[in-house]
């Protein structure tokens, strides 16, 4: 029986170092562990000249992503350049010549998922990508394997440890926005563009890809309502903890009947649920389903280690396939085929937090009132903050449930009154 798996890595960055050192630096312990020897071939990258941890012989580095691909003993190709192109190109080829595929490119999955599955399928190839959402929490073989039996109703998460890092340090110590993410980028875990940690699309990504998992169905890019936390300032996170609420950066994918809605945007959590106690640079993933009820996952999603330590799960899982001759259910979950359409964001129903700055006159919260009541929207809870600048007031409020699309108008029409100073700030509730 062969029981010694080649294996060539693409990417020798920050993430691709990590599994190199792990690959080689605990062989042995794995090849103790499972019984195969996990044996590095070939590290491609087109930099070679900067200094990592690993140590890698010269005779194992190529600049040729090809000489991997090509390899006729490879049987794993890892994945870990990041982006669209020319990672698609790695990992199709790879599948086409016959290499099972490991990858942690989030991205990549979220845009181009079903046709590499697709691909995959075709030529019966694998391809895990269990370092694409929240690093180290295994949650998406949870999701295909463990979970496998459940029909789901919600996953939900806070999948950007750079925005949760935010806005917790803006909510405990009132730091500011900017010096909050200059030290994400410190420590290493926000994105090259950390545009797409504060906009809310890399939490899109990953939510798209639980989403396909979960659900089964595609979710694209522009499906996804996105709403990242650049509007949020530290007075809101004051004003929500006052009533008992955290706010959270949380991606939704949530099911009513055969319908999905999947978005992304600062939302009021209840303090006391789990995932308002999820702070700093972590991850957390709530799961409701019908058989296991509500779980929680909760983790490092960012890091080298963390991360290496997903990517070297999913090549083991494959080496162990390839050796023991095992089908793996990683597409039984996609198979699922519960959702015919997509929850447009207009119909989502939803509790409001609204804060207005209106000016300090009798009558202003009267037409305010009455303006949200026209359009079917009913306040639960209403508070006129201290002045915060010469004769303006902070009018804040939540309400009861109430149409995405009755809500957006309201708005409209409370934000021309004369009374009211610059825009309203809007976040939704969840609990
Ligand atoms: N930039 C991402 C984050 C890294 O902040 O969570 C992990 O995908």
């Amino acid at each position: 029986m062969k029981n010694k798996i080649n294996i060539g890595v693409i990417g020798f960055g920050t993430i691709g170092s990590s599994v190199v050192k792990l690959l080689l630096e605990k062989r042995r312990l794995f090849r103790q562990r499972t019984g195969i020897d996990l044996n590095l071939m070939l590290v491609c990258d087109k930099d070679l000249r900067s200094k990592r941890d690993a140590k890698v012989p010269k005779s194992m580095l190529t600049r040729n992503a090809l000489k991997v691909i090509q390899h006729p003993d490879i049987d794993v190709v890892v994945e870990l350049i990041g982006g669209v192109h020319p990672a698609k190109e790695i990992v199709m080829k790879s599948l086409a010549a016959g290499k099972h595929v490991v990858t942690a490119n989030k991205l990549l999955l979220a845009k181009e998922g079903s046709a590499i599955f697709k691909k995959a399928r075709e030529v019966g190839m694998e391809i895990f990508f269990e370092a694409s959402v929240a690093g180290g929490v295994p949650v998406i073989k949870s999701i295909r394997e463990g979970l496998v039996a459940n029909t789901f109703y919600s996953i939900m998460g806070i999948l950007n440890g750079t925005s949760n890092y935010i806005l917790s340090r803006m909510s405990s110590d009132g730091a500011s926005f900017k010096v909050a993410l200059k030290e994400a980028q410190a420590k290493g875990f926000a994105e090259p563009n950390p545009l797409l940690d504060i906009n809310g699309m890399d939490s899109a990504h990953k939510i798209a890809i639980l989403s396909l998992l979960g659900f089964g169905k595609k979710v694209r890019m522009q499906d996804i309502y996105v709403e990242g936390i650049g509007g949020i300032s530290p007075i809101d996170i004051q004003y929500a903890k006052d009533w008992g609420y955290t706010v959270k950066l949380l991606a939704i994918a949530k099911r009513e009947g055969s319908e999905l809605g999947v978005r992304v945007h600062p939302t009021l959590l209840p303090s006391r649920y789990l995932l308002s106690s999820v702070s700093g640079a972590y991850n957390a993933i709530f799961i409701d389903a019908d058989l296991v009820g509500k779980q929680v996952y909760y983790g490092q999603g960012a890091g080298k280690l963390p991360t290496g330590s997903a990517v070297l799960s999913d090549i083991m899982g494959m080496a162990e396939a390839i050796v023991y001759g095992k089908k793996s259910s990683r597409l039984i979950a996609a198979k699922r085929a519960e959702i015919k359409t997509l929850k447009k964001m207009d119909e989502v129903r939803t509790r409001y937090y609204v804060h207005f700055s209106a000016l300090d006159k009798p009558g202003v919260l009267a037409r305010i009132a009455e303006l949200l009541g026209r359009h079917n929207i009913s306040i639960a809870s209403v508070v006129q903050k201290e002045r915060r600048a010469a004769h303006i007031v902070p009018i804040v409020m939540l309400t009861h449930e109430a149409r995405e699309k009755d809500m957006q108008a309201a708005l409209k029409k409370i934000d021309g009154l004369g009374v009211i100073k610059g825009k309203s700030v809007l976040l939704r509730l969840e609990g």
